[in-house]
């Protein structure tokens, strides 16, 4: 019961040699700050999810609007939350694999403070009103200079340390992290391509259908390699590590990386089916997102199969409870994503919350809770201590957001199938059976519900949140530790 699975207990003499070998600074401000925008961003969603119950939750201020908080909240949790775990896992695995220092500490250290930038700029600017109108690019020209930047940085610092290596093998998660990286900058830079009318408002330069096209060529793709490849590198690091075992598969981790970035590249029309784009084009997103499938469970079932011969510990490891869970949303969503890009499902699915029941299973299920596991199980180890302060409430906090997850989407997949059959009935003399308010009127119990599943999924955050601090404190205690196996 006292054995530690991972890592051994550091002494104070390689504790030294590590902070001597490693830049572990910026992978702990990162790793702090995945927390702290994880709360404030999940905040913001259950805020918003309260307000499409009680609407007068605005209280008539026009940054406290739901359009000016819908896209903070996207913006938080997906380049302030996901961005942050994203940087602190990169700069982590690539210096671990590479056997050496990242390329430049100050480099590393003004992708830190830029990216906070940028994230407090996005959390002044959005509820003020400026955008360009873009999803998930809106922030104004002045921010995505800055971000350009700041990713051309990272990009440095990431390649550049790839580059100087010690081992001769690149390991794979480094592949992921790095087609990532390099894929973000150049999805940015195209899709924002602006002309400034004023310091804080621009107008793309593409208009109509190729606007659109550029912008799902973008949105695509930032589930793709933002939501998806980086968070798959975290997978193929810290799954084996925390099971104890190698990956289940080293060749099929290759066919998953070359396969999967060369097909994703070509789904984004699945986005505008039934819309100007021609439809040849609309049906090559759907073969493409159908094709999609396969590389994405070679992935799902290459990350659970490493747990082969290690399923036991799932009894007493919350932290690969946790990384099971979220590969287990991983598969469900990339098998309900190719369902809902065939053009027939999509017409019942569009514009309905079975979208936004798809997105949380992605993004809350998969996302959430693979950086989740990822900051519990490489912490401990940034801050020299054996493993987080307790363990019971890592435990809870895998329950509160396992549950929290299912009600959230189950609640809009419910509500999605409901309002698009409603929407799309008819009487006999072809008029429509249901007004929208009364597809409105329905929804709102499963509204309630996923207020509900994002309360609870909050509530799991503070508890992290409570963990960490007391782990970096160096509170001792000595119950609840993940035993090695028999
Ligand atoms: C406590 C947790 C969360 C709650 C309560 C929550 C709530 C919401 C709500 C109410 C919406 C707007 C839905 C609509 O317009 O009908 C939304 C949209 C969205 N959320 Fe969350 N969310 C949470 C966590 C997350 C996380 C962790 C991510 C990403 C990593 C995420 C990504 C998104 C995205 C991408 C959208 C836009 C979806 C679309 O336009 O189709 N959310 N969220
Ligand atoms: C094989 C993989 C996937 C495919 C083929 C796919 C396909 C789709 C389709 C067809 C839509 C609906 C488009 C519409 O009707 O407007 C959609 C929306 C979305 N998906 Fe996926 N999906 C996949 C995986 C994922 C994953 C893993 C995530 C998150 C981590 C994700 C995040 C999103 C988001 C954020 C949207 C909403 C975009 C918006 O309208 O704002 N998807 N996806």
């Amino acid at each position: 019961m006292t054995t530690l699975a991972v890592p051994a207990t550091l002494t104070s003499s390689n504790e030294a040699i590590r902070q001597d070998t490693y830049n572990d600074k910026v992978v702990k401000q990162f790793a702090v700050m995945t927390v702290v925008w994880g709360i404030v961003g999940m905040a913001v969603g259950a805020l918003i999810a309260a307000q499409l119950y009680w609407p007068e939750l605005n209280f008539g201020i026009p940054w406290l609007s739901y359009g000016r908080l819908r896209p903070l909240h996207t913006n938080a949790v997906i380049f302030a939350f996901g961005g942050s775990a994203l940087f602190a896992t990169s700069y982590h695995v690539v210096q671990r694999t590479c056997h050496v220092r990242l390329l430049s500490d100050r480099l590393a250290a003004f992708t830190f403070w830029g990216w906070q930038a940028v994230i407090v700029l996005a959390a002044i600017t959005l509820p003020a009103g400026m955008t360009s109108g873009k999803e998930y690019a809106e922030l104004e020209w002045p921010i995505d200079l800055l971000i350009a930047v700041v990713w051309v940085s990272y990009a440095i610092v990431f390649l550049g340390t790839l580059v100087k290596r010690r081992v001769s093998h690149i390991y794979v998660a480094n592949w992921f992290f790095a087609a990532f990286i390099i894929t973000v900058a150049v999805l940015h830079i195209v899709n924002s391509a602006e002309i400034p009318v004023s310091a804080t408002k621009s107008y793309s330069i593409y208009a109509g259908t190729v606007d659109a096209m550029v912008q799902w060529w973008y949105g695509h793709n930032a589930v793709g390699f933002f939501l998806t490849a980086g968070f798959l590198g975290m997978m193929y690091y810290f799954v084996p590590k925390q099971a104890g075992r190698p990956v289940y598969s080293y060749r099929l981790s290759i066919v998953h990386f070359w396969a999967l970035i060369s097909i994703y590249m070509w789904a984004g029309p699945h986005h505008l089916h039934y819309t100007t784009l021609p439809d040849w084009a609309q049906s090559l997103g759907m073969v493409f997102s159908l094709i999609l499938l396969a590389p994405s469970w070679g992935g799902m079932i290459n990350g659970l199969m490493t747990l082969s011969g290690a399923w036991h510990k799932l009894r007493t490891d919350p932290i690969l409870k946790f990384m099971v869970v979220a590969l287990s949303f991983y598969g469900m969503s990339t098998f309900e994503g190719p369902m809902m890009s065939i053009k027939t499902v999509n017409a019942l699915s569009h514009y309905t919350d079975w979208t936004i029941g798809h997105v949380h299973s992605g993004a809350l299920g998969w996302v959430a809770m693979i950086t989740i596991a990822c900051i519990y199980s490489m912490l401990p180890r940034l801050v020299g201590k054996t493993q987080m302060w307790s363990i019971r409430l890592i435990d809870w906090h895998f329950w509160t957001t396992t549950i929290g997850v299912v009600l959230y989407v189950a609640s809009m997949w419910i509500a999605g199938v409901m309002q698009g059959l409603m929407w799309r009935a008819t009487n006999d003399d072809g008029s429509l059976t249901y007004s929208f308010v009364e597809s409105l009127n329905a929804t709102y119990p499963y509204y309630a519900v996923r207020l509900l599943g994002g309360l609870m999924v909050l509530g799991g955050m503070i508890m992290m949140a409570v963990n960490v601090a007391k782990t970096m404190a160096g509170e001792a205690r000595t119950v609840n530790v993940i035993p090695e196996p028999a």
